[in-house]
Protein backbone atom coordinates (compact mmCIF):
# COMPACT_ATOMS: atom_id res chain seq x y z
CA UNK A 1 0.00 0.00 0.00
CA UNK A 2 1.74 3.03 -1.19
CA UNK A 3 1.28 6.23 1.04
CA UNK A 4 0.65 10.02 -0.07
CA UNK A 5 3.83 11.60 0.09
CA UNK A 6 3.53 14.63 3.21
CA UNK A 7 3.51 18.36 1.91
CA UNK A 8 6.27 20.48 3.16
CA UNK A 9 5.71 24.05 3.27
CA UNK A 10 7.73 26.55 1.37
CA UNK A 11 8.54 29.53 3.39
CA UNK A 12 10.68 32.36 1.19
CA UNK A 13 12.97 34.43 2.89
CA UNK A 14 14.25 36.47 0.10
CA UNK A 15 12.46 39.38 0.71
CA UNK A 16 13.21 39.75 3.88
CA UNK A 17 16.83 37.85 5.11
CA UNK A 18 17.67 37.41 1.63
CA UNK A 19 17.26 41.30 0.56
CA UNK A 20 19.43 41.84 4.10
CA UNK A 21 22.52 40.56 2.57
CA UNK A 22 25.23 44.04 1.85
CA UNK A 23 24.09 45.22 -1.70
CA UNK A 24 21.13 43.91 -2.28
CA UNK A 25 18.67 46.67 -1.22
CA UNK A 26 15.58 46.12 -3.80
CA UNK A 27 12.91 49.19 -4.69
CA UNK A 28 9.21 48.95 -3.45
CA UNK A 29 8.12 47.98 -6.96
CA UNK A 30 11.28 45.64 -7.26
CA UNK A 31 9.99 43.53 -4.33
CA UNK A 32 6.37 43.70 -5.22
CA UNK A 33 7.02 41.77 -8.78
CA UNK A 34 9.32 39.13 -7.23
CA UNK A 35 6.45 38.72 -4.53
CA UNK A 36 3.87 38.43 -7.05
CA UNK A 37 6.02 36.03 -9.16
CA UNK A 38 6.35 33.89 -6.35
CA UNK A 39 3.17 33.61 -5.46
CA UNK A 40 2.33 32.33 -8.85
CA UNK A 41 4.86 30.16 -8.93
CA UNK A 42 3.43 28.47 -5.50
CA UNK A 43 5.19 29.19 -2.64
CA UNK A 44 3.09 29.00 0.44
CA UNK A 45 4.67 31.69 2.72
CA UNK A 46 6.12 35.32 1.67
CA UNK A 47 8.35 36.78 4.44
CA UNK A 48 8.11 40.72 2.67
CA UNK A 49 10.20 42.13 5.18
CA UNK A 50 10.98 43.21 8.57
CA UNK A 51 8.11 46.24 8.87
CA UNK A 52 9.79 48.33 12.29
CA UNK A 53 13.51 48.24 10.35
CA UNK A 54 12.09 51.23 8.28
CA UNK A 55 9.52 52.96 6.06
CA UNK A 56 10.40 51.25 2.61
CA UNK A 57 10.25 47.43 4.41
CA UNK A 58 7.01 48.59 6.40
CA UNK A 59 5.88 49.87 2.47
CA UNK A 60 6.79 46.64 0.74
CA UNK A 61 5.21 44.34 3.82
CA UNK A 62 1.59 46.38 3.26
CA UNK A 63 1.68 46.36 -0.74
CA UNK A 64 2.92 42.35 -1.02
CA UNK A 65 -0.23 41.88 1.49
CA UNK A 66 -2.47 44.02 -0.50
CA UNK A 67 -1.41 42.00 -3.31
CA UNK A 68 -0.51 38.57 -2.84
CA UNK A 69 -3.03 36.12 -3.98
CA UNK A 70 -2.73 32.92 -2.28
CA UNK A 71 0.43 33.17 0.04
CA UNK A 72 0.35 33.75 3.76
CA UNK A 73 2.15 37.48 3.71
CA UNK A 74 4.55 37.25 6.98
CA UNK A 75 6.24 40.20 8.62
CA UNK A 76 9.62 39.84 10.63
CA UNK A 77 9.62 41.19 14.98
CA UNK A 78 11.62 41.20 17.74
CA UNK A 79 10.13 40.19 20.55
CA UNK A 80 9.61 44.07 21.63
CA UNK A 81 5.63 45.02 21.28
CA UNK A 82 6.18 48.29 19.36
CA UNK A 83 8.04 45.37 16.96
CA UNK A 84 4.71 43.41 16.91
CA UNK A 85 2.51 46.24 16.59
CA UNK A 86 4.28 47.59 13.70
CA UNK A 87 4.42 44.12 11.95
CA UNK A 88 0.93 43.55 12.78
CA UNK A 89 -0.13 46.80 11.56
CA UNK A 90 1.63 46.36 7.97
CA UNK A 91 -0.21 43.15 7.88
CA UNK A 92 -3.59 44.51 8.12
CA UNK A 93 -4.70 44.43 4.07
CA UNK A 94 -2.86 40.61 3.89
CA UNK A 95 -5.69 37.72 3.36
CA UNK A 96 -3.31 35.44 5.39
CA UNK A 97 -1.25 37.23 7.56
CA UNK A 98 1.50 35.83 9.68
CA UNK A 99 3.84 37.45 12.90
CA UNK A 100 7.11 35.78 13.09
CA UNK A 101 8.82 37.34 16.19
CA UNK A 102 11.91 36.54 17.33
CA UNK A 103 14.59 36.05 20.17
CA UNK A 104 18.09 35.15 20.53
CA UNK A 105 18.20 31.72 22.80
CA UNK A 106 22.35 31.05 22.89
CA UNK A 107 24.24 31.72 25.78
CA UNK A 108 26.50 34.09 23.24
CA UNK A 109 23.98 36.30 22.30
CA UNK A 110 21.99 36.44 25.66
CA UNK A 111 25.05 37.57 27.22
CA UNK A 112 26.61 39.91 24.69
CA UNK A 113 23.65 40.95 22.25
CA UNK A 114 20.71 40.94 24.16
CA UNK A 115 22.36 41.83 27.63
CA UNK A 116 19.33 39.43 29.26
CA UNK A 117 19.52 36.66 31.88
CA UNK A 118 17.31 33.20 30.90
CA UNK A 119 14.40 34.24 32.95
CA UNK A 120 14.50 37.80 30.66
CA UNK A 121 14.39 36.03 27.57
CA UNK A 122 11.89 33.35 28.85
CA UNK A 123 9.66 36.24 29.87
CA UNK A 124 9.92 38.11 26.95
CA UNK A 125 9.27 34.77 24.82
CA UNK A 126 6.04 34.21 26.45
CA UNK A 127 5.03 37.86 26.75
CA UNK A 128 5.71 38.70 22.65
CA UNK A 129 3.84 35.06 21.21
CA UNK A 130 1.00 36.57 23.75
CA UNK A 131 0.92 39.53 22.25
CA UNK A 132 1.23 38.57 18.53
CA UNK A 133 -1.27 35.88 19.01
CA UNK A 134 -3.66 38.91 20.39
CA UNK A 135 -3.24 39.92 16.39
CA UNK A 136 -3.44 37.23 14.26
CA UNK A 137 -3.77 33.44 14.87
CA UNK A 138 -0.83 32.71 13.03
CA UNK A 139 2.02 33.14 14.70
CA UNK A 140 5.74 31.97 14.51
CA UNK A 141 8.53 31.73 16.49
CA UNK A 142 12.41 31.69 16.18
CA UNK A 143 14.84 30.95 18.51
CA UNK A 144 17.59 33.00 17.00
CA UNK A 145 20.64 31.01 17.50
CA UNK A 146 18.91 27.53 18.36
CA UNK A 147 21.64 25.27 17.13
CA UNK A 148 24.12 26.85 19.60
CA UNK A 149 21.41 27.03 22.36
CA UNK A 150 22.13 24.67 25.12
CA UNK A 151 19.40 21.89 24.47
CA UNK A 152 17.54 22.41 28.12
CA UNK A 153 17.23 25.92 27.61
CA UNK A 154 15.85 25.58 24.22
CA UNK A 155 13.28 22.98 24.91
CA UNK A 156 11.91 25.36 27.73
CA UNK A 157 11.44 28.14 25.56
CA UNK A 158 10.14 26.30 22.43
CA UNK A 159 7.55 24.64 24.95
CA UNK A 160 6.82 28.24 26.46
CA UNK A 161 6.42 29.67 22.84
CA UNK A 162 3.94 26.87 22.21
CA UNK A 163 1.93 27.48 25.69
CA UNK A 164 1.66 31.06 24.88
CA UNK A 165 0.09 30.15 21.08
CA UNK A 166 3.10 29.97 18.70
CA UNK A 167 1.95 27.41 15.74
CA UNK A 168 4.97 27.28 13.82
CA UNK A 169 8.38 27.03 15.82
CA UNK A 170 11.65 27.85 13.72
CA UNK A 171 14.84 26.32 14.83
CA UNK A 172 17.54 28.66 12.93
CA UNK A 173 21.05 27.57 12.60
CA UNK A 174 21.94 31.39 12.25
CA UNK A 175 24.92 31.24 11.77
CA UNK A 176 25.77 28.25 9.98
CA UNK A 177 27.00 25.94 11.80
CA UNK A 178 25.15 23.32 12.34
CA UNK A 179 25.67 19.66 10.30
CA UNK A 180 22.74 17.71 9.14
CA UNK A 181 23.36 14.91 12.07
CA UNK A 182 23.30 17.61 14.96
CA UNK A 183 20.40 19.33 13.11
CA UNK A 184 18.64 16.20 12.86
CA UNK A 185 19.36 15.31 16.50
CA UNK A 186 17.80 19.01 17.50
CA UNK A 187 14.82 18.41 15.82
CA UNK A 188 13.92 14.86 16.89
CA UNK A 189 15.19 16.18 20.65
CA UNK A 190 12.44 18.64 20.16
CA UNK A 191 9.35 16.55 18.72
CA UNK A 192 9.93 13.78 20.97
CA UNK A 193 10.65 16.20 24.44
CA UNK A 194 8.70 19.50 24.20
CA UNK A 195 5.13 18.91 25.61
CA UNK A 196 2.49 20.36 22.92
CA UNK A 197 5.15 19.64 19.83
CA UNK A 198 2.62 17.89 18.06
CA UNK A 199 0.67 20.76 17.70
CA UNK A 200 2.95 22.66 15.63
CA UNK A 201 5.01 22.48 12.51
CA UNK A 202 8.44 22.70 13.09
CA UNK A 203 10.68 25.14 10.56
CA UNK A 204 14.32 24.91 9.55
CA UNK A 205 16.12 28.46 8.78
CA UNK A 206 19.71 27.32 7.75
CA UNK A 207 22.31 29.91 6.51
CA UNK A 208 25.00 28.46 4.56
CA UNK A 209 28.55 29.60 5.95
CA UNK A 210 29.69 25.94 5.79
CA UNK A 211 28.04 25.26 2.89
CA UNK A 212 25.77 22.78 4.03
CA UNK A 213 22.08 25.02 4.14
CA UNK A 214 20.43 22.48 2.22
CA UNK A 215 21.81 19.48 3.07
CA UNK A 216 20.97 20.71 7.23
CA UNK A 217 17.53 21.79 5.95
CA UNK A 218 17.01 18.41 4.02
CA UNK A 219 17.67 16.97 7.26
CA UNK A 220 15.62 18.83 9.12
CA UNK A 221 12.67 17.58 6.85
CA UNK A 222 13.80 14.09 7.46
CA UNK A 223 13.76 15.05 11.35
CA UNK A 224 10.22 15.82 10.98
CA UNK A 225 10.23 19.42 10.18
CA UNK A 226 7.34 20.60 7.93
CA UNK A 227 8.61 24.09 6.32
CA UNK A 228 11.56 25.28 4.89
CA UNK A 229 12.28 28.51 5.08
CA UNK A 230 15.15 29.64 2.39
CA UNK A 231 15.63 31.88 -0.64
CA UNK A 232 16.11 32.03 -4.77
CA UNK A 233 19.20 31.67 -5.32
CA UNK A 234 20.19 31.09 -1.64
CA UNK A 235 20.81 35.19 -1.51
CA UNK A 236 21.41 35.92 2.36
CA UNK A 237 23.44 37.72 5.43
CA UNK A 238 27.17 36.41 4.24
CA UNK A 239 26.87 33.27 2.71
CA UNK A 240 22.75 33.12 1.98
CA UNK A 241 20.62 30.98 3.45
CA UNK A 242 19.46 27.76 1.70
CA UNK A 243 18.42 27.99 -1.69
CA UNK A 244 14.94 27.24 -3.06
CA UNK A 245 15.48 25.74 -6.16
CA UNK A 246 17.89 23.40 -4.40
CA UNK A 247 15.54 22.27 -1.56
CA UNK A 248 12.51 21.78 -3.94
CA UNK A 249 14.75 20.09 -6.69
CA UNK A 250 16.61 17.68 -4.13
CA UNK A 251 12.68 16.71 -2.76
CA UNK A 252 11.46 16.08 -6.31
CA UNK A 253 14.49 14.15 -7.90
CA UNK A 254 15.12 12.26 -4.49
CA UNK A 255 11.25 11.57 -3.58
CA UNK A 256 12.53 8.06 -3.44
CA UNK A 257 14.69 8.22 -0.21
CA UNK A 258 12.29 11.61 0.84
CA UNK A 259 8.49 10.98 0.17
CA UNK A 260 7.45 15.02 0.22
CA UNK A 261 5.93 17.39 -2.26
CA UNK A 262 5.92 21.41 -2.21
CA UNK A 263 3.60 23.73 -4.15
CA UNK A 264 6.27 24.82 -6.29
CA UNK A 265 5.78 24.92 -10.16
CA UNK A 266 9.47 23.83 -10.51
CA UNK A 267 8.99 24.70 -14.39
CA UNK A 268 9.08 29.00 -13.27
CA UNK A 269 12.24 28.38 -11.21
CA UNK A 270 14.65 29.34 -14.10
CA UNK A 271 12.68 32.58 -14.56
CA UNK A 272 12.41 33.32 -10.46
CA UNK A 273 16.53 32.92 -10.67
CA UNK A 274 17.06 35.58 -13.14
CA UNK A 275 14.58 38.06 -11.84
CA UNK A 276 15.88 37.73 -7.96
CA UNK A 277 19.36 38.48 -9.90
CA UNK A 278 18.79 40.99 -11.83
CA UNK A 279 16.48 43.13 -9.06
CA UNK A 280 19.79 42.59 -6.64
CA UNK A 281 22.42 42.96 -9.25
CA UNK A 282 23.56 39.80 -7.73
CA UNK A 283 24.97 37.33 -10.56
CA UNK A 284 24.19 33.50 -10.23
CA UNK A 285 27.31 31.85 -10.32
CA UNK A 286 27.92 29.40 -13.77
CA UNK A 287 28.23 26.43 -11.96
CA UNK A 288 25.20 27.21 -9.61
CA UNK A 289 22.96 23.81 -9.11
CA UNK A 290 19.79 24.62 -10.76
CA UNK A 291 19.99 27.39 -12.23
CA UNK A 292 23.21 28.53 -12.81
CA UNK A 293 24.47 29.10 -16.80
CA UNK A 294 26.10 25.34 -16.72
CA UNK A 295 23.95 23.45 -14.56
CA UNK A 296 22.50 21.83 -17.97
CA UNK A 297 25.50 22.16 -20.05
CA UNK A 298 27.81 19.27 -21.23
CA UNK A 299 31.43 20.21 -22.29
CA UNK A 300 33.01 17.03 -22.24
CA UNK A 301 33.25 14.45 -25.31
CA UNK A 302 32.54 11.41 -22.97
CA UNK A 303 29.70 13.48 -21.50
CA UNK A 304 28.08 14.91 -25.21
CA UNK A 305 28.41 11.01 -26.29
CA UNK A 306 26.91 9.67 -23.15
CA UNK A 307 23.85 12.44 -23.36
CA UNK A 308 23.16 11.78 -27.12
CA UNK A 309 23.00 7.91 -26.35
CA UNK A 310 21.25 8.20 -23.32
CA UNK A 311 20.18 11.53 -22.02
CA UNK A 312 19.83 10.07 -18.33
CA UNK A 313 23.47 8.74 -18.12
CA UNK A 314 24.40 12.45 -16.85
CA UNK A 315 21.35 14.12 -16.31
CA UNK A 316 18.97 13.76 -13.25
CA UNK A 317 16.27 16.04 -14.41
CA UNK A 318 15.65 17.29 -16.95
CA UNK A 319 16.40 21.01 -18.02
CA UNK A 320 12.94 21.95 -18.76
CA UNK A 321 11.94 20.99 -15.32
CA UNK A 322 13.16 23.91 -13.98
CA UNK A 323 12.27 25.73 -17.06
CA UNK A 324 15.08 26.19 -18.21
CA UNK A 325 14.92 26.38 -22.50
CA UNK A 326 17.30 26.93 -25.24
CA UNK A 327 16.26 30.99 -25.72
CA UNK A 328 17.53 32.21 -29.11
CA UNK A 329 17.21 36.14 -28.60
CA UNK A 330 17.45 37.56 -31.64
CA UNK A 331 16.61 41.09 -31.05
CA UNK A 332 18.45 43.61 -32.58
CA UNK A 333 18.43 47.37 -33.90
CA UNK A 334 15.02 47.18 -35.75
CA UNK A 335 13.46 45.81 -32.86
CA UNK A 336 10.38 47.39 -31.52
CA UNK A 337 10.41 48.91 -28.10
CA UNK A 338 8.15 46.85 -27.03
CA UNK A 339 9.13 42.84 -27.90
CA UNK A 340 12.31 43.89 -26.61
CA UNK A 341 10.42 44.80 -22.97
CA UNK A 342 8.54 41.25 -23.64
CA UNK A 343 11.66 39.29 -24.14
CA UNK A 344 13.45 40.89 -21.52
CA UNK A 345 10.80 39.73 -19.45
CA UNK A 346 11.06 36.71 -20.32
CA UNK A 347 14.97 36.54 -18.98
CA UNK A 348 13.96 38.72 -15.96
CA UNK A 349 15.05 41.52 -17.28
CA UNK A 350 12.83 44.74 -16.11
CA UNK A 351 13.52 48.08 -18.37
CA UNK A 352 11.82 50.62 -15.87
CA UNK A 353 9.72 53.69 -17.22
CA UNK A 354 12.54 56.46 -17.91
CA UNK A 355 13.96 58.27 -15.43
CA UNK A 356 15.89 60.45 -17.70
CA UNK A 357 14.37 62.12 -20.59
CA UNK A 358 17.18 62.55 -23.09
CA UNK A 359 20.93 61.71 -22.99
CA UNK A 360 23.41 62.71 -25.85
CA UNK A 361 26.82 61.70 -25.83
CA UNK A 362 29.85 62.99 -27.64
CA UNK A 363 32.87 61.29 -27.90
CA UNK A 364 35.37 60.24 -30.78
CA UNK A 365 39.52 60.44 -31.10
CA UNK A 366 40.54 63.74 -30.15
CA UNK A 367 37.08 64.75 -29.10
CA UNK A 368 36.43 65.90 -25.68
CA UNK A 369 33.71 63.23 -24.55
CA UNK A 370 30.64 65.01 -23.59
CA UNK A 371 27.22 63.86 -21.88
CA UNK A 372 24.20 66.30 -22.20
CA UNK A 373 21.35 64.99 -19.88
CA UNK A 374 18.28 65.45 -19.10
CA UNK A 375 16.96 63.78 -15.45
CA UNK A 376 13.13 63.78 -13.99
CA UNK A 377 13.68 64.19 -10.16
CA UNK A 378 10.60 64.19 -8.23
CA UNK A 379 8.79 64.75 -11.33
CA UNK A 380 10.47 67.91 -12.42
CA UNK A 381 12.93 67.80 -15.40
CA UNK A 382 16.72 68.98 -15.22
CA UNK A 383 19.24 69.71 -17.11
CA UNK A 384 23.14 68.97 -17.29
CA UNK A 385 25.96 69.41 -20.11
CA UNK A 386 29.23 67.89 -18.62
CA UNK A 387 32.64 66.36 -19.96
CA UNK A 388 34.58 63.45 -18.83
CA UNK A 389 37.83 61.21 -19.36
CA UNK A 390 34.86 58.89 -21.08
CA UNK A 391 31.60 59.00 -22.20
CA UNK A 392 30.51 56.89 -19.21
CA UNK A 393 32.42 59.06 -17.04
CA UNK A 394 30.75 62.16 -18.38
CA UNK A 395 26.81 60.70 -17.79
CA UNK A 396 28.32 59.53 -13.90
CA UNK A 397 29.22 63.15 -13.75
CA UNK A 398 25.49 64.51 -15.23
CA UNK A 399 23.76 62.46 -12.85
CA UNK A 400 25.96 63.35 -9.78
CA UNK A 401 25.68 67.00 -10.71
CA UNK A 402 21.76 66.65 -11.50
CA UNK A 403 21.17 64.79 -7.90
CA UNK A 404 24.20 65.69 -5.91
CA UNK A 405 25.52 62.58 -3.83
CA UNK A 406 28.63 61.04 -1.46
CA UNK A 407 28.19 57.39 -2.86
CA UNK A 408 31.28 56.38 -4.61
CA UNK A 409 31.23 54.32 -7.49
CA UNK A 410 32.64 50.35 -6.77
CA UNK A 411 32.20 48.49 -9.55
CA UNK A 412 30.87 49.30 -13.31
CA UNK A 413 30.35 46.00 -15.39
CA UNK A 414 29.00 45.56 -18.99
CA UNK A 415 27.43 42.19 -20.25
CA UNK A 416 26.09 40.96 -23.26
CA UNK A 417 22.50 39.56 -22.85
CA UNK A 418 22.36 38.73 -26.79
CA UNK A 419 24.80 37.67 -29.32
CA UNK A 420 26.36 40.26 -32.41
CA UNK A 421 27.77 43.49 -32.51
CA UNK A 422 24.41 44.77 -31.92
CA UNK A 423 23.70 42.86 -28.57
CA UNK A 424 21.56 44.20 -25.79
CA UNK A 425 23.81 45.31 -23.36
CA UNK A 426 23.19 45.13 -19.59
CA UNK A 427 25.06 46.95 -17.07
CA UNK A 428 25.79 46.86 -13.35
CA UNK A 429 26.87 49.82 -11.38
CA UNK A 430 27.35 49.35 -7.55
CA UNK A 431 27.66 52.24 -5.28
CA UNK A 432 28.74 52.77 -1.84
CA UNK A 433 28.03 55.19 1.29
CA UNK A 434 28.95 54.88 4.62
CA UNK A 435 29.36 51.10 4.37
CA UNK A 436 25.88 50.75 2.38
CA UNK A 437 26.50 48.95 -0.45
CA UNK A 438 23.86 48.88 -3.55
CA UNK A 439 24.03 47.49 -6.88
CA UNK A 440 21.80 48.93 -9.77
CA UNK A 441 21.02 46.94 -13.44
CA UNK A 442 19.99 47.75 -16.77
CA UNK A 443 19.74 46.61 -20.03
CA UNK A 444 19.64 48.51 -23.49
CA UNK A 445 20.70 48.11 -26.80
CA UNK A 446 22.67 51.28 -26.52
CA UNK A 447 25.59 50.48 -24.03
CA UNK A 448 25.67 54.04 -22.66
CA UNK A 449 22.05 54.14 -21.97
CA UNK A 450 22.17 51.25 -19.84
CA UNK A 451 25.22 52.47 -17.74
CA UNK A 452 22.60 55.76 -17.33
CA UNK A 453 19.83 53.81 -16.54
CA UNK A 454 21.85 51.47 -13.84
CA UNK A 455 23.78 54.38 -12.36
CA UNK A 456 20.00 55.91 -11.48
CA UNK A 457 18.92 52.33 -10.26
CA UNK A 458 21.80 52.10 -7.86
CA UNK A 459 20.63 55.64 -6.75
CA UNK A 460 16.86 54.81 -6.33
CA UNK A 461 18.18 52.18 -3.96
CA UNK A 462 20.89 53.76 -2.07
CA UNK A 463 17.29 56.26 -1.24
CA UNK A 464 16.11 52.97 -0.06
CA UNK A 465 18.71 51.72 2.20
CA UNK A 466 19.39 55.41 3.52
CA UNK A 467 16.57 55.24 5.69
CA UNK A 468 16.73 51.61 6.81
CA UNK A 469 17.78 50.87 10.54
CA UNK A 470 20.30 48.67 11.95
CA UNK A 471 18.32 46.85 14.18
CA UNK A 472 19.26 47.12 17.63
CA UNK A 473 20.02 43.26 19.56
CA UNK A 474 17.99 44.58 22.34
CA UNK A 475 14.37 42.63 22.22
CA UNK A 476 12.52 43.68 25.31
CA UNK A 477 8.56 42.52 25.33
CA UNK A 478 7.12 45.88 26.36
O1 LIG B 1 19.06 33.61 10.83
C1 LIG B 1 18.20 33.88 11.69
O2 LIG B 1 18.29 33.48 12.85
C2 LIG B 1 17.08 34.72 11.27
C3 LIG B 1 15.95 34.85 12.25
C4 LIG B 1 15.48 36.24 12.37
C5 LIG B 1 14.86 33.89 11.90
O3 LIG B 1 17.03 35.19 10.17
ZN1 LIG C 1 18.47 34.15 8.83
Amino acid sequence: MSTKPERVIIFDTTLRDGEQSPGAAMTLEEKIEVAEFLDAMGVDIIEAGFPISSVGDFEAVREVSARVKNAVVCGLSRAGFKDIDRAGEALKGAKRPRIHTFISTSPVHMKHKLQMGANAVLDAVGASVAHARNLTDDVQWSAEDATRTERDFLCRTVELAIRSGATTINIPDTVGYTTPQEYVEIIEMLKARVPGAERVIFSTHCHNDLGLAVANSLAGVIAGARQVECTINGIGERAGNAALEEVVMSLKVRRDLMPFTTGIDTTMIARASKLVSNVTGFPVQYNKAIVGKNAFSHESGIHQDGMLKHVETYEIMRPEDVGVKETSLVLGKLSGRHAFREKLANLGYQLGDAPFEALRVETGTGLLPGAELTLSIHGEDRRVKTTGDGPVDAIFKAIRELYPHAATLQLFQIQAVTEGTDAQATVSVRLEENGRTVTGRAADTDTLVAAAYAYVNALNKLLVKREKQVPEALSVAR
